[in-house]
């Protein structure tokens, strides 16, 4: 079956599924994105998504070039003819193609709107579900304004690289005082002794994340304490649990941090519990 993705308007065919070498996602990094999970056949949590991309979009003061509507249109249209039923579909806005300078294109010049699905077809993550993965810590290098989803990932690039050179799965990034940021593509949280939840409070340090804000009601439902506020590289290795959240990897344990290992080394009970929680409550659309 050929992949189809969605390229300015039309339905491509990957190998024909190409855009300009002035598209300015690829000369500025000036460009915003989404991904978002499909589960047994259903986008989730899509409106949280969307609403986050309207965000980032307003704070680049970049357009949509298709209506709210209109663009879930796409996203089902690209779904459904790429048989997308448990995997992820990937959207981006750019703002466009212009010759390169660094201002703002005319505003005639119309942005561009590329989105792809697939199905899932790792193993691995599944694996990472059930037996939890490592993490690393390491410097957060980003810009100031982590809260908008931009593609400006070089410093999550060469950080998520240097924790799988060094073994590991994921980096958790420390900012200038200790405290830990969030993960290179995913939110970081840790369990206390006490079996309070905390994990960093929103800021332009780090990116709203949907499953975040989601796993935050559920939390809340199951009346388990969670706290926002930031922690140490030293209170996450002594945690009695710890977890990683994102779109692609939904409340995935952590075992080891800086090969220090957490609890008993496999994934907590509550971190399992809200595992379980999260996945029958998680309001797919
Ligand atoms: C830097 C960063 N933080 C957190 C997340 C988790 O966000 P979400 O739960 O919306 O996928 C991501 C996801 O890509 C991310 O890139």
């Amino acid at each position: 079956m050929p992949r189809i993705a969605y390229v300015n308007g039309r339905y491509l065919r990957y190998p024909n599924a190409t855009l300009s070498i002035d598209d300015r996602g690829l000369q500025f990094g000036d460009s915003v994105y989404e991904v978002i999970a499909v589960r047994h056949d259903r986008f989730v949590e899509l409106d949280d998504h969307l609403a986050r991309l309207w965000r980032s979009l307003e704070a680049l003061r970049m357009a949509s070039p298709v209506s709210e509507p209109a663009l879930r249109i796409v996203l089902r249209e690209i779904k459904r003819r790429n048989h997308v039923q448990d995997g992820l579909l990937y959207l981006q806005i750019t703002r466009g193609i212009a010759p390169r300078n660094h201002k703002f294109p005319d505003r005639t010049v119309r942005s561009t709107l590329i989105v792809t699905g697939a199905q899932r077809t790792s193993t691995d993550q599944l694996m990472a579900l059930r037996e939890g993965v490592t993490v690393v810590t390491l410097e957060d290098a980003r810009w100031r304004h982590c809260d908008i989803k931009s593609t400006n990932l070089l410093p999550n690039v060469l950080a998520k690289q240097t924790a799988i050179d060094a073994g590991a799965r994921e980096a958790w990034l420390v900012d200038e005082e200790g405290f830990i940021t969030e993960g290179t593509s995913s939110t970081a949280w840790i369990v206390l002794e006490n079996g309070h939840v905390v994990t960093r409070p929103l800021s332009t340090r780090i990116l709203p994340g949907v499953t975040r804000l989601n796993l935050l009601a559920v939390l809340k439902q199951m009346q388990i304490e969670c706290v926002e506020r930031p922690f140490t590289v030293q209170e996450a290795e002594f945690a009695k649990e710890a977890f990683l959240t994102s779109a692609n990897n939904p409340v995935t344990p952590v075992v080891t941090i800086n090969g220090v290992v957490i609890g008993d080394g496999t994934p907590g009970q509550v971190t399992r519990l809200l595992q379980s929680a999260y996945q029958t409550g998680n309001g797919a659309s």
